[in-house]
This record gives structure tokens, C-alpha cells and sequence, in this order.
């Protein structure tokens, strides 16, 4: 039985302040939530903030992104043992928006998930299509080469998968219920044929346009195992709510 997941991804928003505010008042509304598996990723300049704030909570902190090096000349990147440091367990990896505006491809975004887990940190490694690759039928031919691409030699343990299809990401144009399972049962099928039956236990996480009302629902389906929120996750009223979708 795969623990349910809620997470939030809160891109480029939030100063420091408005971490704090924000976890102030969510911790409380979340504290009673002991079937889900909570995480909150804020920017990097938030993290330090979130890791002290929520430590001891049932609430767990991730990382947007990360660079593969242990350290050294890399002007603006960021290291595991940096996030390790301030309190991360999970890092994401391969955010369509990655793909799209920093030109990461499947044999970049396999270097972090490998080092990422290397140093002990889970990985939520995206994926997803865009609306012409949809609109032509590409959809699972994606969907496979980001999974064989992105998880060459990586070791099943630590890692989640998000699917999160282009067209749905901050456009209110979530994917239906049916086409989110369709899509993770694709996914799963994909991870057995590199884990075998360990495929069963991997959380494969829904992203695009989530959102209390339509999250009990895209929960409902077998294969929808948690949820990576971006725009509903700003405020700490409407995120709690996703949380507590049942
Ligand atoms: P939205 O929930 O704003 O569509 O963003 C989804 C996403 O990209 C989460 O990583």
C-alpha cells in the first residue's frame, strides 16, 4: 500500500517572510494529518527558513532543483550537501519548466537524480507532454523516453514520479481523472519493465492545475498516488485543503 503524497511546489514565489507566514499558519491546519505525506518546496533563499520551521513537524521539505557537483566553481548552482544541510529529504528533478527555459534534457536530469540519491535524498523526477505531443499521439513515446532517459541506472528506493502533462500546468485545464490514470498506468507499466514487481510500490504523483476541488476526485483513481501542486499550494487555506482531501 503506497502512502499517499501532497506536495507543493511553489516555484519562483515566497520571500522569506512570506515562508514564514505561510508555514505559521499552515502547520496548525495540517497537524492532525497522519495518512498523508506532506512536503512543501519553497525557492532556495526560503529553504533555511521552512527547514528550521518545520522541523519535528509531519511536514517534510524539498528542494526545486540541484546540481550534481559536490562543490566547487559553479557560480549560481546549488549542492546536495547544501540542502542536505538545511533540512531537505526530497529534491525535484526534471520540472517541465526546466526542460522548457534551462534546456534540460534526460541524460542531464539523470546525473541529479543519480547524485541526489547518492547522498540519501528522495527524488520526484518529472514528466509529461506537451499539447501538440498529446494532440499527435506522442504522448507515451514521452512518457518513455523521459522514464528510460532520466532513470538509466537508477535504483528504485528513493524515487517518485510526477506526471505532469505541459498543457495542464498553471492553465485551470487539469487532466480528467481518466486521462491521469490512463497516463500512470502507462507510467508503471514503463517502471516494471526496470524494477519488475518493486514497480508496484513507487508513488507516481498528479501536477497540473490541482486544486481543492478537483483533488478527490484525480485521488480516486487507483494509479494516482499524491499530488505536485503548484499555483493552489501559495495559499496555506487552499493547500491544507488539497492535503486533506478525503
Ligand atoms: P499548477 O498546479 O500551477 O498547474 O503547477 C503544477 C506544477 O507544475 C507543479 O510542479
Amino acid at each position: 500500500m503506497i502512502t499517499p503524497c501532497i506536495a507543493a511546489n511553489w516555484k519562483m514565489y515566497k520571500t522569506t517572510a512570506q515562508t514564514a507566514e505561510f508555514i505559521s499558519e499552515f502547520l496548525p491546519s495540517v497537524k492532525s494529518v497522519t495518512d498523508v505525506e506532506i512536503i512543501i518546496a519553497p525557492p532556495f533563499t526560503s529553504l533555511a527558513k521552512a527547514g528550521e520551521m518545520l522541523k519535528g513537524s509531519n511536514v517534510k521539505l524539498s528542494a526545486q532543483d540541484l546540481y550534481f557537483e559536490k562543490e566547487g566553481a559553479y557560480t549560481g548552482e546549488i549542492s546536495l550537501n547544501m540542502l542536505i544541510d538545511v533540512g531537505c529529504s526530497y529534491v525535484i528533478v526534471g520540472h517541465s519548466e526546466r526542460r522548457q527555459y534551462f534546456n534540460e534534457s534526460d541524460e542531464f536530469c539523470n546525473k541529479k537524480v543519480k547524485a541526489a540519491m547518492a547522498a540519501g535524498l528522495s527524488v520526484m523526477y518529472c514528466i509529461g507532454e506537451t499539447r501538440p505531443e498529446r494532440n499527435s499521439g506522442k504522448t507515451f513515446d514521452i512518457i518513455k523516453r523521459e522514464i528510460e532517459g532520466g532513470l538509466k541506472d537508477v535504483a528504485p528506493e528513493k524515487l517518485v514520479i510526477a506526471y505532469e502533462p505541459i498543457w495542464a500546468i498553471g492553465t485551470g485545464v487539469t487532466a480528467t481523472p481518466q486521462q491521469a490514470q490512463e497516463a500512470h498506468v502507462y507510467v508503471r507499466e514503463q517502471l516494471k519493465a526496470l524494477y519488475g514487481d518493486k514497480a508496484n510500490e513507487i508513488r507516481i504523483q498528479y501536477g497540473g492545475s490541482v486544486k481543492p476541488e478537483n483533488i478527490a476526485e484525480l485521488m480516486s483513481q487507483p494509479d494516482v498516488n499524491g499530488a505536485l501542486v503548484g499555483g493552489a499550494s501559495l495559499k496555506a487555506d487552499s493547500f491544507a485543503k488539497i492535503v486533506k482531501f478525503r
